[in-house]
This record gives structure tokens, sequence and C-alpha cells, in this order.
């Protein structure tokens, strides 16, 4: 699978099978995505990742704090939607509806996947110090999707959720991050199971809305 497949193919998936993925693959996978780029070759992410019964027990505690409807605040502030400007907006309630139309009667799937933590059988989080600028938001991106991207590649599916994020106090009970580390962003990898959702393929605007190449 070339760079251009793995694009393609990549997407959210939001059910994972109960199959782990062994420890050399997400080792490789880890390996790959340190060849992203970032400012100076600051490389400022770490990553943890719980499997087996630790990636159990921390989908546990999260489904319980899900369904006591504790509010989620994650290390990195979130915005509100209007903050992002009007095509971002207008973008992510088009996601939205689609992925409601496309889901029918089926439609609880995405709340329940969301508190289940997808099943996810690996939880990568991905952290970077606390006070890093701004700009090392843009590295952990990289990192992020060449992650994805190499897991893809690898034949393994992937899942980037705020969701994973949401409620880090949890998280740093389970896991060693020191509190000078912000969690930025999880990553769910495992193997894509069969429920309706994973079967959603979000679309993307038109190259035109995109993209303007100037030559005087
Ligand atoms: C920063 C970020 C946060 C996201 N958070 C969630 C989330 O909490 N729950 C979820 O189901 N999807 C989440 N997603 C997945 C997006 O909805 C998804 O990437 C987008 O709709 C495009 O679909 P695709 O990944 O299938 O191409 C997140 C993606 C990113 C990049």
């Amino acid at each position: 699978m070339n760079v251009s497949e793995a694009l393609e193919a990549r997407r959210s998936i939001r059910y994972f099978e109960d199959k782990q993925v062994p420890e050399e693959t997400l080792r490789a996978i880890v390996k790959d995505a340190q060849w992203a780029p970032s400012w100076a070759n600051a490389q400022p992410w770490k990553v943890y990742i719980a499997t087996g019964d630790l990636a159990r027990k921390i989908r546990e505690s999260h489904l319980q704090n899900a369904q006591r409807g504790l509010r989620g605040r994650s290390d990195i502030e979130t915005g509100h939607r209007t903050d992002w400007g009007r095509k971002a907006y207008n973008n992510m309630g088009h996601w939205s509806d689609d992925l409601q139309g496309y889901l029918g009667m089926s439609v609880r799937e995405f709340p329940m996947s969301q508190a289940e933590l997808f099943d996810a059988p690996a939880i990568a989080y991905l952290t970077m110090h606390q006070d890093s600028p701004e700009w090392s938001i843009y590295d952990m991106g990289a990192f992020g999707q060449s992650l994805m991207l190499a897991a893809k590649e690898r034949g393994v599916d992937s899942m980037a959720a705020y969701e994973i994020v949401k409620y880090p106090e949890a998280i740093r009970k389970f896991l060693p991050i020191p509190q000078d580390e912000a969690i930025v962003m999880g990553i769910a990898l495992g193997y894509a199971d069969g429920r309706k959702i994973n079967g959603f393929r979000s679309d993307r605007e038109p190259l035109e809305n995109v993209l303007t190449i100037a030559n005087k």
C-alpha cells in the first residue's frame, strides 16, 4: 500500500474487534511515525499505549464516567464550534447530518461507541510538554496522522478521538503520565468489527474550496 492508498483507506473506526494488536506491530507503527517532521526536529511527542487488561480497565472507567455524565475536561482546551469559523462550522454540521442519516435506526451506535471507547484493544495517548508553544500542535498532528497511516499500512485500523482524552485525570490513574505532560490526543488502534457505523465514509469538500494556486 502506498501513501495515497493509505490516505484514502484510513477512516475513523468506531468499534473494534476483541483482538489484540501484537506488541511488535505497535512498536513498528510508532517507529514509523517518528519520521514525522517537527519544529527544528523538536519531536515534542511521547506515546503511552494501553493494551490488554489495562485497556479494558480504562474502557470500564471511561464508561462509568460517561454514564454518570462527568463533563470532559481535556488538557488541551476545547473551543466552541463557532470559534472554528464559518467554513469549518458548516463542515461539522454537514458531517453530523450525514452520519446520522447514514445510521438511521442505528443512530445510538455513535454515542455508545464514545462511551464504550470504541471497544479499543489498544489505546495510544500522545503527550507533549505542558508549556509547549502552540506550534507544537502542528508537530503533534503530523505525528498522529503518520501513526495512523503507518497503522493502516500494517493492517491496523485507527480512531483519533477527543473522547479518548476527555478525562485526563482518570487516564493518569492508569498510566505513568506526569502532570507536566499534556495529554494532547488519543488514538485507538485495532481491527474494525462489522458494526454499521464502521461502514460510514465521511466526504471531503471539493478541491476548489480548499486550494488556490497562483502564478501572478
Ligand atoms: C482532533 C480530532 C478529534 C476527534 N474527536 C472525535 C471524537 O471524540 N469522537 C469521534 O467519534 N470522532 C472524533 N474524531 C474523528 C472525526 O470525526 C473524523 O476524523 C472526521 O469526521 C473525518 O472522518 P474520517 O476520519 O473517517 O476520515 C476526531 C478527529 C480529530 C482529528
